[in-house]
Order: structure tokens, then sequence, then C-alpha cells
């Protein structure tokens, strides 16, 4: 049994039909979150949402929306508040990894400009339409208004030269994490979490994909496994929890060590 901590408090997840989102929502159901999942891709939202409000009996909402533009953002942050008066939790996850390869020279226009609307404008327009409207709330026995957890990558921390739009878009989010974390504090905490290599839709499901990429990159895991949707979603829980109260600002790797203290992507061809 695990303790209800979020019962009369709303989440809203973004990228909420699949991987970390929608493992991220289940755990925050069981402890009795009622949900909205934001998401572009309405097929899929539609049918994660119905399975996790049949098995948790929690409120799961659905919200199609491309967080790249302002107007449907501006929208869904309306509808969501209708919905739901007590979001205390906004988790701004969605994101897209798009095309493995090309460098920052060689990489084409059209294909940058995707990825930084997704990944960084995306979160950005998100957090500016949310958040104003949870730092306004109040909830009885609690100091804070709200979290917000987004979701970046250790290729924010280190760089990877064959994700190089990517690279620049999650280094992008862990620097707008610092200054959210300014603007709206005392009343919401902001974090951000960076996960390394985990089977998720960005690899489409496939452990040989995301084992042919860390191979090509000669990635070394000092926890010697791969990652999981449930390692990213139990952090979140974490900073869901009034146990990271006094936290906010930072960037938290759950990546087995691979940024800090084992060998991140890199592909230069000396061997000396
Ligand atoms: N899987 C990994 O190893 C890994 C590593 C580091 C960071 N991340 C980050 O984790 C986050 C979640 O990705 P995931 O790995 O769970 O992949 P995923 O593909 O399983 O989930 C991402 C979800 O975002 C949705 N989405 C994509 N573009 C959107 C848009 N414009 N508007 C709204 N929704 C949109 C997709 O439809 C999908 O449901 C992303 O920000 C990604 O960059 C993933």
């Amino acid at each position: 049994m695990v303790e209800k901590f979020l019962e009369g408090k709303g989440a809203l997840i973004t990228g909420g039909a699949s991987g970390f989102g929608r493992g991220i929502a289940i755990e925050y159901a069981k402890r009795g979150a009622d949900i909205i999942l934001v998401d572009i891709n309405e097929e899929l939202l539609n049918e994660t949402c119905k399975k996790i409000e049949q098995e948790y009996k929690q409120k799961v909402i659905p919200i199609v929306c491309d967080v790249s533009k302002s107007e449907q953002v501006q929208d869904m942050a309306k509808r969501a508040f209708k919905e739901l008066d007590n979001i205390y939790i906004l988790n701004n996850n969605a994101g897209i990894g798009d095309l493995y390869g090309p460098d920052l020279l060689r990489i084409k226009e059209d294909i940058y400009d995707r990825i930084m609307d997704v990944n960084l404008r995306g979160q950005w327009l998100v957090s500016k339409y949310v958040c104003k409207q949870m730092k306004s709330q109040k909830f009885e026995n609690e100091s804070l208004s709200g979290k917000v957890i987004h979701t970046a990558s250790i290729a924010g921390m280190v760089v990877d030269l064959k994700l190089s739009a990517y690279t620049l878009s999650k280094v992008g989010i862990i620097a707008m994490v610092k200054m959210l974390a300014q603007s709206l504090a005392p009343k919401i905490t902001v974090n951000a979490i960076s996960p390394g290599y985990h089977i998720t839709g960005i690899y489409n499901y496939s452990e040989d994909a995301m084992k042919a990429t860390m191979d090509d990159g000669r990635v070394k895991t000092p926890l010697n496994r791969m990652g999981t949707v449930q390692d990213v979603a139990n952090i979140s829980v974490f900073l869901a929890s009034p146990l990271s109260n006094f936290i906010t600002g930072h960037n938290i790797p759950v990546d087995g060590g691979i940024a800090e203290v084992g060998v991140p992507a890199n592909y230069i061809k000396s061997e000396i």
C-alpha cells in the first residue's frame, strides 16, 4: 500500500500518453491525484487515460494539444483549470528525440526548428500559461502552492554531438529551470529530472535501438543496466511529495551514473 499524499490535488502531465509521462501519471494516480494528461497523439492519449482511470479510480482527463503551439497551449491551460481547480503538480515532460546523427553543422534547419520548438519552446509555453494560476492557489496544510517538474536529459549536462539540436534544447531546459525557480519562489518549486537511456516511445520501445545508440557513442553505465520508466517515475513522485519541499532550481540525473561517474556518449575516434 502506498501513502495517498496526493489526495485532493491535481497533476497536469504533458507527453502523458506514453513513456515517462504515462508512468508518472500511474504513480500519481496510485497516490490519490486527479490527472490531466496532455499529448499530441489523440488515440494513444485516450487509451492511456481510460486505462489509468479504470485501474486507479481517479479522474483522468485527456487534452489534445501540441505544446509547441501557443494558441493550443493557452486553450489547454484554460480547459485544464476548468476541469481541475487544484493543479498542484505540473510535469513539463513532452519532448521528441527526432533525428540521430548529424552534428550542428549538418543538421537541417527544419529538423533543428522542430526539436527546439517542441522540447524548449513547448516546455516554456506550458510553464508560461500554467504556472501563474498555480501560484495563486492555496492548499490547506501546505506551505507551497505547487511543484513543477521538467524532463531534461543527460544530453543537457554532457553534450551529445549526434543529438545536436536535442542537446541544445535540453541545455536550455536546465537553464530555464533555474530561472523559473527564482521567478516562482517561494510559492512553487521548480526542478528537472535528467534521464539517461530508458526504453520508451522515443526508442520505439526497442531495446535493440537503444543499445545500438549506446554502442555507437561508447556509453558506459556504472550501474550496468538500462534505465526504465519506473526509475524516472520514482524520482518524480519524490519531487511531487512533501519530502522535497526544500529543493528548487536543481537538475537531478537519473541515469545509472553515466553523466557524472560513467562514460557519456562520445564519438572521438582517437584511442589515446
Ligand atoms: N527515453 C529516454 O531515454 C529519455 C532520455 C532523456 C530524456 N528523455 C525525455 O523524456 C521526455 C518524455 O519522453 P519519453 O522518453 O517518455 O518518450 P515517449 O515518446 O514515450 O513520450 C513522449 C510523449 O510526448 C508526446 N509529444 C511529442 N510531441 C509532442 C507535442 N508537440 N505536444 C504534445 N505532446 C507531444 C508524444 O506523443 C509522446 O506521447 C522527453 O522530454 C524526452 O526528451 C527521454
